[in-house]
């Protein structure tokens, strides 16, 4: 069935002319379990795309598929590439060797063996031949992790596609084959590693108990190159450690995280380490006792660090004390700690100021820590971006922040530039099709091609799926990407246009409720975000505002301190506007603001348009999913747009302009 189950490691035979010249066997210069992976994982594709048994051997005869470290057996003459392929990196080549001509994939370690079959089936599953392989690509960025936000009992905070992928009841003793394909999945992008439970952690994933059953996954992850790490609360210290304190300055705190550091390792001695949320939203962490985050992160690398383990501690920070701008928190609190965390800690910060909003700008932090390693945090799971109902596709929301110039350091200096790790807080479940709909799966694909190289091109990334999951025929992949490349932008436009952000309903943050206003806290009524008034619209953040901007390096603060040099799609985010603001192409901003919402709605026609047109190319199951998927986001655009236009008509008094459809 196609039900989506196989991803883009689908595997269907490639048209007759492309099989023309195949491969006869393969052959693994080495026995380790990744090695193993490796072949298995060729054996499959390459059988499958040639539609022919493509058996493993000793023997690298004509026509042969070898798996070697650079400099050994077949691989000798590739010596010189060493250097520049380091840690996973790779290279695939067709060379002769003794007469024989060989597809060679070598790299330094076994990791990089592994990436390379799967770029050689890459490049194969996009329409390329065999005969013409030559590929060299090494990781820009060391740490590519998921974040699963998976609880014990099996549900998913902000997860659309199903219960958790790990049914911890019957672990470690059921080893789902699911396991092994996620492994697969991971593997094929990159991805090395999983932190398997939520962030609002429970301390029960500490006991000895769900120990084991991490070590069962970690088991079955590590010939794929995937380490697994926990998520780690604060306070288990007195939950399952019946101390009294969690106080991280406390010697026996200290001493019970050294202890549960070492259990850890016994059972899984490649473990990669703690993600922490202390300190925010509730969570106990160091400021319950004085402390610093500082003190608390450097607490727990010192358990680890014996080990090899890092401390992934969150940034992502924001109090009820804290009510002028909460944008500002995590930069207030973190920038003074720069420099002062251990070796082996990651500040890890979301690639926005608030919360995986459709867009933000950059969070200041990056270009503000040059003393402390950093990883970006994105959400692939769709929270504030329709869930799994809504096609949005992720690739140009990465490329966005990805590709900003914080100018730290001068132009130049993006944010790719400056991380050490990338997390994405994953959006898989057990749902036959892992992520709740096909397109989401290319959020999935697109988050470790980009943590494998974060200077990569989402509309390429968003082909090279497109033809790995439907068919490498351009008619296919061309429509496919033009759908997926403004799909972003859209739900943009029909959500929160010209840098609106959080008008989503509070808790659930699906639908418009940018008219909500009595909450308890302050920032949890979409009130609080866009300022309306009958005279104008949005977040002032300037000098005359919440001074947020001054946390940016000069240029770029300068930069945004005027509303005609800030990028319009960022407008409202630093600015509070009149509605009767003249925007550059002419309109007034309430003009504007509508010309955007009827955008985001007419580009979710255009996607249906796009898709029906498929019809005949694609199989009818995922066919069908996707286009009653893509009815539901078209009425649902409606819906956000006409709400919105509603309630700000309602604030601003003003006719809708002429040529508009009036709100239903
Ligand atoms: C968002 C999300 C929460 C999550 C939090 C976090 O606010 O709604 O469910 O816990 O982010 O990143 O910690």
């Amino acid at each position: 069935a196609e039900d989506g189950y196989d991803l883009w490691l689908r595997y269907r035979p490639l048209p007759a002319q492309a099989r023309a010249n195949r491969p006869v066997a393969i052959v693994a210069r080495g026995t380790s379990s990744m090695m193993q992976a490796a072949a298995d994982e060729l054996s499959r594709g390459l059988g499958g795309l040639f539609a022919t048994t493509v058996a493993r051997a000793d023997h690298a005869g004509d026509g042969a598929v070898v798996l070697a470290r650079i400099g050994h057996d077949e691989a000798a003459s590739l010596r010189a590439l060493g250097p520049r392929l380091g840690d996973e990196g790779y290279v695939v080549r067709r060379i002769t060797v003794a007469g024989r001509a060989l597809i060679v994939v070598a790299a330094n370690d076994d990791r990089g063996i592994l990436y390379g079959s799967f770029a050689l089936l890459r490049w194969l599953q996009t329409g390329h031949t065999l005969g013409a392989v030559a590929l060299m690509s090494r990781p820009k960025v060391k740490l590519r992790v998921l974040d699963h936000w998976d609880n014990l009992n099996g549900s998913v905070e902000r997860g659309y596609a199903g219960q958790s992928l790990w049914d911890w009841w019957m672990l470690p003793d059921v080893r789902e084959p699911r396991y092994v394909d996620y492994a697969r999945a991971n593997a094929s992008i990159g991805i090395n590693g999983a932190v398997l439970n939520n962030v609002n952690a429970s301390a029960s994933s500490l006991t000895q108990r769900y120990i084991r059953k991490a070590a069962a996954l970690a088991d079955i992850f590590r010939p794929y190159g995937i380490k697994v790490y926990l998520s780690a609360r604060f306070s288990a210290p007195i939950e399952i450690g019946h101390l009294s304190t969690a106080d991280p300055n406390d010697p026996q705190v200290a001493a019970w995280w050294r202890a549960k550091a070492d259990e850890i390792y016994a059972a899984i001695p490649d473990f990669g380490g703690f993600l922490v949320k202390a300190s925010s939203e509730g969570q106990p962490g160091p400021q319950d006792y004085g402390r610093s985050h500082a003190d608390g992160a450097n607490m727990l690398a010192a358990a680890l660090a014996p080990h090899g383990g890092v401390v992934m501690w969150r940034a992502f920070v924001y109090a009820h004390d804290n009510p002028e701008d909460r944008a500002k928190q995590a930069y207030d609190d973190f920038h003074p700690l720069d420099g002062r965390f251990a070796d082996n800690v990651l500040v890890q910060v979301k690639n926005g100021p608030i919360d995986f909003q459709p867009r933000e700008p950059f969070h200041p932090l990056f270009g503000a820590m040059p003393h402390t390693p950093l990883m970006i945090e994105f959400q692939i799971t769709k929270e504030y971006l329709g869930f799994a109902s809504h096609l949005v596709y992720l690739g140009p929301l990465f490329e966005e922040t990805l590709r900003a110039d914080t100018m730290a350091k001068g132009a130049g200096s993006t944010v790719a530039g400056m991380i050490s790790g990338m997390a994405g807080v994953a959006n898989v479940g057990r749902d036959r099709d892992w992520t709740g709909s096909i397109f989401n799966q290319a959020n999935w694909y697109a988050f470790g091609r980009y943590a494998w190289d974060p200077t990569s091109a989402s509309d390429a990334i968003a082909r090279e799926w497109a033809a790995m999951t439907f068919a490498p025929d351009p008619a296919v992949v061309d429509r496919v990407a033009r759908m997926m490349a403004g799909s972003r932008e859209a739900a943009v436009d029909y959500m929160t246009p010209l840098g609106l952000a959080h008008l989503m309903g509070t808790d659930h943050h699906y639908g418009p409720a940018p008219w909500v206003s009595a909450l308890a806290r302050p920032e949890w009524n979409p009130v609080y975000y866009h300022r309306a008034t009958a005279d104008g619209i949005g977040f002032d953040r300037t000098a005359s505002g919440s001074k947020a901007i001054a946390q940016y390096a000069p240029p770029v603060a300068q930069r945004l301190r005027d509303p005609a040099t800030t990028p319009e799609r960022e407008l409202l985010w630093f600015h509070h506007l009149r509605w009767d603001y003249r925007m550059p192409s002419g309109h007034s901003l309430w003009e504007e603001l509508v010309v955007h919402y009827d955008r985001g709605v007419a580009y979710v026609d255009q996607m249906r348009g796009d898709w029906t047109a498929l019809k005949s190319n694609i199989d009818s199951e995922r066919f069908e999913k996707t286009a009653a998927l893509l009815g539901i986001q078209s009425r649902e655009a409606r819906w956000w747009r006409d709400a919105s236009l509603a309630y700000w008509m309602s604030v601003n008094h003003l006719p809708l302009p002429p040529g508009v459809r009036a709100p239903a």
